[in-house]
């Protein structure tokens, strides 16, 4: 079993094909990062657009575009694919949103950073 310090939030608190912020658990409160429920497991992303290094979402948790199919930086409209995060509309066009390491136990979403 995980260490519970590394608990993100369960698979069942994100909505199928929804997304939500949550807060590095090793002390790092500066930087939020995207969790994207994907069926049974999810993906992760820091929330640092790579147009500018700024946070996708300046108001809310609304990182989502109408159609919720992508993600979108709320400051200069680029769009993300969901599962890999490569920018595939907007002024960043070809980089991609930093992944960032999480696994999926018995339904369980927690920050598992890989050694350097
Ligand atoms: S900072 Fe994200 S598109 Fe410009």
């Amino acid at each position: 079993m995980k260490e519970e310090k590394n608990f993100l939030c369960n698979i069942d608190d994100i909505e199928e094909g929804h997304v939500r912020r949550a807060i590095f658990p090793d002390g790092n409160s500066q930087q939020t990062m995207i969790l994207v429920r994907d069926d049974e497991s999810a993906h992760a992303f820091e929330n640092l657009c790579p147009h500018y290094n700024l946070p996708l979402d300046f108001k809310g948790d609304d990182f989502m575009h109408p159609e919720r199919n992508l993600l979108r930086c709320k400051n200069h409209q680029a769009l993300f694919r969901m599962n890999d995060g490569v920018c595939i509309e907007g002024p960043c066009v070809g980089k991609r949103l930093k992944v960032v390491d999480i696994e999926v136990i018995e339904r369980k979403i927690y920050f598992s950073p890989k050694p350097v």
